[in-house]
């Protein structure tokens, strides 16, 4: 038996018997606890993906010049920020880069050990923290639901690696002081990483992002995967100080990660495209509404998010796994208990179905209750 490293059990692996519960229902199970896209995404897209031609040779690392190009013109049109596309780079989808960046910045800073990162979160900060045999350190929410960063001890700061911010966040959707995020990186010599992926999906507001308060010492890290809906494809990038994104993109490049020649071409024209984010906008915000309705009429009430298509609703009785079984076994919907994120007493939804199969979880849940 070896002593190394045992990879824990996936979260959403847990959830197979609830899954089973739930899908015992007529009509079946409906699913709400992976983030996971299902509305289409253009079929320009879709096309492009198909027709390229860019299949036969390697694709560049950093992304090929129309890539970045894309990229560079989304963050002026949609985020009003100009960046270089020399100072920008492709990733496989943000999860690779979320979790494998903190080994890169620990290959040429070997004296530093630790990744902060939100308290309430997406796992995959810890997780690649754990990959570069460093430890993870959770910096709790003020408050006003934003980052308490005084609460970041000077020791700590001292061995960071990196700060992770998140906003909207998952899972509560919660939008963060970026300013004040990357002030603090600043004075204390961490880079500020910052996951801006739901950013088109900022309900309280218009969109933000870190790169609004200067490029020096943060990245903004984005995705195609929910604007676009194009999960299945993983096109992302990274953009923000120049020296990091100079590093970073050389040793991606020796470590083989590449976006595939069809998807980059894809991603051209989804990056260029906002009519189809408009119409997903409306989508996720009509089935916010109803998925709030449909649980506070089973006496479940939870309030919309500021930002991002999840509910994070408080377990009634702080019994998140309780919450997730009833929702299973009456209402045959399956969800995530907040125990995933490091927030215990919630659960998480998110409204990747349409609105019929939210309609059947209202019918369920509403003849459990008689
Ligand atoms: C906060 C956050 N960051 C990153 C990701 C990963 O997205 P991608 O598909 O770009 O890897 C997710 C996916 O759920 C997420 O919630």
């Amino acid at each position: 038996m070896t002593e190394g490293f045992q990879p824990p059990p996936y979260p959403y692996d847990r959830l197979d018997e609830l899954k089973a519960v739930a899908d015992a229902l007529p009509g079946g199970c409906v699913d709400l606890s992976i983030g996971t896209p299902i509305d289409p995404p253009p079929a320009a897209v879709v096309d492009a993906l198909a027709g390229s031609g860019a299949e036969r040779g390697y694709p560049p690392s950093i992304g090929s010049a129309p890539y970045r190009r894309a990229a560079a013109g989304w963050l002026a049109r949609r985020l009003g920020v100009t960046v270089d596309p020399d100072g920008l780079a492709a990733c496989v989808g943000t999860k690779e880069f979320v979790v494998g960046t903190p080994s890169f910045l620990k290959l040429r800073a070997p004296d530093r050990d630790t990744v902060l990162h939100p308290q309430v979160a997406y796992p995959s900060y810890a997780m690649g923290a754990t990959l570069a045999r460093c430890r993870s350190v959770a910096v709790p929410p003020s408050p006003d639901g934003t980052l308490d960063l005084d609460a970041i001890s000077a020791a700590d700061a001292e061995r960071a690696l990196c700060l992770w911010v998140n906003s909207p966040g998952n899972p509560a959707g919660r939008l963060d002081d970026l300013g004040a995020a990357a002030a603090w990186g600043r004075a204390h010599g961490v880079p500020v990483l910052s996951d801006e992926c739901y950013v088109e999906f900022t309900w309280d507001g218009p969109p933000r992002s870190i790169l609004e308060h200067g490029i020096e010492g943060v990245l903004a890290v984005h995705s195609l995967s929910k604007r676009s809906n194009l999960a299945g494809v993983r096109a992302g990038f990274y953009a923000g100080d120049p020296e990091l994104v100079t590093y970073l993109r050389e040793v991606r490049k020796h470590a083989g990660m590449m976006v595939p020649g069809p998807v980059q071409a894809a991603a051209v024209v989804a990056w260029e495209d906002d009519a189809h984010v408009d119409e997903q906008r409306a989508r996720y915000r009509r089935r916010l509404e109803l998925m709030a309705e449909v649980l506070a009429e089973a006496g479940i009430p939870g309030e919309l998010p500021p930002g991002a298509f999840y509910l994070w609703v408080p377990a009634p009785d702080g019994d998140a796994w309780a919450l997730t079984r009833r929702l299973a076994a009456d209402g045959g919907a399956l969800v995530a208990p907040g125990e995933f994120y490091g927030g215990e007493d919630h659960v998480r939804i998110a409204v990747v179905q349409p609105d019929d199969r939210l309609e059947l979880v209202a019918r369920r849940l509403g003849r459990a209750s008689r």
